[in-house]
């Protein structure tokens, strides 16, 4: 009974950014609760290990190199899964950049945001979920079922010192971008939400935040006092994308030691 409403066997699913991090994590708990995990991300080498590392604990893994911010590469890859498999149950569009330091430090300030920058996070954290979540769609629509899980951040539900000006402003507009998608989904079944993280231990930021000093900065920040590892993520995305979430869309969960409590 437990185990039903975790168990995903026989399903199809796809994580963007699975490489390292957060989607890793993602694609591991997927597979381990028996669902066929395509792995999306621009890291090829990145992508053979994690699919090895799936491989060995009995899991069934495929892999794809894709660029988020490529939107026609996006929809090519999604309409062969859907397409190869005859369905798509679980789409995790997690892939994601850092936007640099927030306004704490120079460089992070609003007048010294560059245009380039800008451009290029809105490209990979809003248009790359956006075009994923909409490739996706469309097969569940048809489908009449499906999970869509979107990774936003704490920094999109309120303002954060340490994060960059684009960063937050994307991570703000996922959030309201899954309640406009579960209203539309809902009628077809199709659950749509978002998961806000607090600081993880992953190579967001070139590893930035694996640093013993910038570990503590932000551990100082959470109730429970301390950043999570990634494996924390696992109970709570599984929840979203398997049978256990079905009365849940449109909603954004923090996981973040308390950080929104404050
Ligand atoms: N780590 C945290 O503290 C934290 C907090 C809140 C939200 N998040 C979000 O979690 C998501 C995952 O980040 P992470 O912390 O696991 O970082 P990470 O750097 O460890 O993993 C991100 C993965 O995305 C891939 N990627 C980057 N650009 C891509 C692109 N254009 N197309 C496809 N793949 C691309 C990278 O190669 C990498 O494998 C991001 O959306 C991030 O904003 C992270």
């Amino acid at each position: 009974m437990i185990k039903d409403l975790f168990d995903m066997q026989g399903q199809v699913a796809a994580v963007t950014g699975a490489a390292s991090g957060l989607g890793l994590a993602t694609a591991e708990v997927l597979a381990r609760s028996g669902a066929r995990v395509v792995l999306l991300d621009v890291d090829a080498r990145g992508l053979q290990a994690a699919k090895q590392a799936i491989e060995s604990e009995g899991g069934l893994a495929e892999t794809a190199v894709l660029d988020v911010s490529d939107r026609a590469a996006i929809r090519t890859v999604i309409d062969d899964i859907a397409l190869r498999h005859g369905r798509l149950d679980a789409v995790v569009a997690n892939a994601g950049v850092s936007a640099g330091p927030g306004y704490r430090t120079e460089i992070g300030q609003i007048n010294a945001v560059q245009d380039e920058q800008w451009d290029r996070v809105l490209a990979i954290n809003l248009s790359g979920v956006f075009v994923t979540l909409q490739a996706a769609a469309a097969h569940m629509k048809k489908q009449r079922s499906g999970r869509l899980v979107a990774m936003a951040s704490v920094a999109g539900l309120k303002s954060e010192v340490m994060c960059g000006y684009a960063y937050t402003a994307t991570k703000a507009a996922v959030v309201n971008l899954v309640r406009q998608a579960a209203m539309e989904m809902a009628p077809y079944n199709v659950m749509v939400n978002g998961i806000a993280p607090g600081p993880f231990r992953t190579h967001i930021a070139n590893g930035r935040i694996r640093q013993p000093e910038v570990a503590a900065e932000f551990a100082s920040m959470v109730p429970l006092g301390r950043i999570a590892q990634p494996e924390e993520l696992k109970g709570l995305v599984l929840l979203l994308c398997s049978p256990a979430s079905s009365f849940m869309t449109g909603t954004t969960i923090p996981i973040d030691g308390g950080i929104m409590a404050k």
